[in-house]
C-alpha cells in the first residue's frame, strides 16, 4: 500500500510518500519527504503569524505535492493521510480541503492524522518499532506531552505542559536574547560556547494537581512560565548593572551563558519528567519527538539517562524531527491498518485530542 501523506498544521508546507515494507518491525519506507518552510517569512515578524502561514500553503501545496510524487516516481497512491489537528486552524483547513479534493477526485480514502500521533510514529520510522510498553515525549513549538504506548496505535497522555510549550519557551528566551527566530536552534548553537551553570535558574516543581486533567497515577505535568519569568527578570537586572541603554544588546559572554544555563534547565526538566514516567510505567523503552529533540543537549544528554538505565532511546534523526509529511503517512497508515476508515465530511479540529 502506497500512501500520500499531506501536513500543514502550522509553518512548514510538506507532502510524502511512504509505502509499505512487510516487514514486521521496520513496516514502512519514505520514498520521498518534501518540506517547504516558511522560516524566512515568519522571521521579519519574530513568531508565525497564522494568517500568512494559511496563505503560504495556499501557493505551496500543489508544487509541494507534485514534487513528493514525482520524487517517490509514484504514479498512483491508496490513501491520503492528512493532519487534522491540533494546529493553527487556518493552515490545517488547506491541507485537509486539498487532502479532500484528492481523494475525491482519485476515489482513494482518506485518512485523518493526529499531528502529535505523527510526530510519535516518526520514531518508527528511523528506529523501527519501538519495544512495548514505551514511554514517549513529544516536545515541540506548540506542544509538550507524555505518551505511554502499550498497544501500537493507541497513545495515552501521562502529562502535559501547564503553560509555554518548550519549543515556545526556546523562542521566547532567544527573542529576548535578540538570537532571532527559529529561536530553539540559535540558543542550541551559542549554547555550546557557554558556561551552562553560570546562571542558576530555578527548575519548576509542581506540587497540585491538574484539576482539568484526569487523575492518573505516575502523572508528570511541565511547566515552563516560570523559567521564563526567571530569564527575564535575571536579563532586566543584568542590564542594569551593566548600565545598558535599551537598544543596548548585552555582551555576547551574558548571551551565551544565559542561553547555556536556560538550555540545561529545560532539558533537565524534560528528561526528568520522561525517565520518572518510564520508570513508573517500566517502560521498555522511551523516545523523544517533534522539533525541539532536534536540540543536540536533549540528544546526548537523553542517550546517556538512557544507557545509566539500561532503557533504549529513539530519537528521529533530524529531517523527521520537524514538522513533516512521512510522519503523518506512516501514522495514517498504522490507523488504516488497524481497520480506521475516514470521511470526507471530516473538519480541520484546532484543540483534537489524542486518544
Ligand atoms: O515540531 P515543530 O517543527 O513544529 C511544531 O509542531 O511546533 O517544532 C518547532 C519548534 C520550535 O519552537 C523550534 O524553536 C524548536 O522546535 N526547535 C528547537 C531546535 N530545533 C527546533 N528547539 C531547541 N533546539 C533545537 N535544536
Ligand atoms: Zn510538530
Amino acid at each position: 500500500m502506497i500512501v500520500l501523506g499531506i501536513e500543514t498544521s502550522c509553518d512548514e508546507t510538506a507532502a510524502a510518500v511512504v509505502d509499505e515494507t512487510g516487514h514486521p518491525t521496520r513496516p514502512w519506507r519514505v520514498k520521498s519527504n518534501i518540506i517547504a518552510s516558511q522560516a524566512d517569512i515568519h522571521r521579519e515578524w519574530g513568531g508565525i503569524v497564522p494568517e500568512l502561514s494559511a496563505r503560504q500553503h495556499v501557493r505551496d501545496i500543489c508544487g509541494v505535492v507534485e514534487r513528493a510524487l514525482a520524487e517517490a516516481q509514484a504514479d498512483r497512491y491508496d490513501a491520503i493521510a492528512v493532519t487534522q489537528g491540533p494546529g493553527l486552524v487556518g493552515s490545517l483547513l488547506v491541507g485537509l480541503s486539498f487532502a479532500k479534493s484528492l481523494a475525491w477526485a482519485r476515489g482513494v480514502p482518506l485518512i485523518p492524522v493526529h499531528h502529535l500521533a505523527g510526530h510519535i510514529e516518526s520514531l518508527v520510522l528511523d528506529h523501527g518499532e519501538l519495544p512495548l510498553p514505551a514511554v514517549i515525549l513529544v516536545v515541540s513549538g506548540g506542544h509538550t506531552s507524555l505518551y505511554r504506548v502499550e498497544a501500537r496505535g493507541r497513545y495515552e497522555l501521562l502529562g502535559r505542559t501547564r503553560d509555554d510549550a518548550a519549543g515556545e519557551a526556546f523562542d521566547k528566551i532567544a527573542k529576548l536574547l535578540g538570537l532571532g527566530y527559529p529561536g530553539g536552534p540559535a540558543i542550541d548553537r551559542v549554547a555550546r560556547e557557554g558556561n551552562d551553570t553560570a546562571v542558576r535558574f530555578p527548575k519548576t516543581r509542581l506540587k497540585h494537581a491538574d484539576r482539568n486533567a484526569p487523575e492518573l497515577p505516575g502523572r508528570r505535568d511541565f511547566s515552563f512560565s516560570g523559567l521564563k519569568t526567571s530569564v527575564l527578570r535575571y536579563v532586566t537586572l543584568r542590564r542594569g548593572e551593566l548600565g545598558l541603554a535599551e537598544a543596548d544588546p548585552l555582551p555576547r559572554k551574558d548571551v551565551v551563558d544565559i542561553a547555556a544555563s536556560f538550555q540545561r534547565v529545560v532539558v533537565e526538566s524534560l528528561l526528568d519528567g520522561l525517565f520518572d514516567a518510564a520508570r513508573w510505567y517500566d517502560a521498555h523503552s522511551v523516545g523523544i519527538a517533534g522539533g525541539v529533540s532536534a536540540n543536540s543537549r536533549l540528544r546526548a544528554d537523553a542517550v546517556v539517562r538512557g544507557a545509566a538505565r539500561g532503557i533504549p532511546v529513539a530519537v528521529p534523526g533530524l529531517s523527521l524531527s520537524t514538522d513533516n509529511a512521512a510522519m503523518i503517512a506512516a501514522a495514517g497508515l498504522r490507523r488504516f491498518r488497524s481497520g480506521y476508515v475516514g470521511s470526507l465530511d471530516i473538519n480541520a479540529d484546532a484543540s483534537l485530542a489524542l486518544t
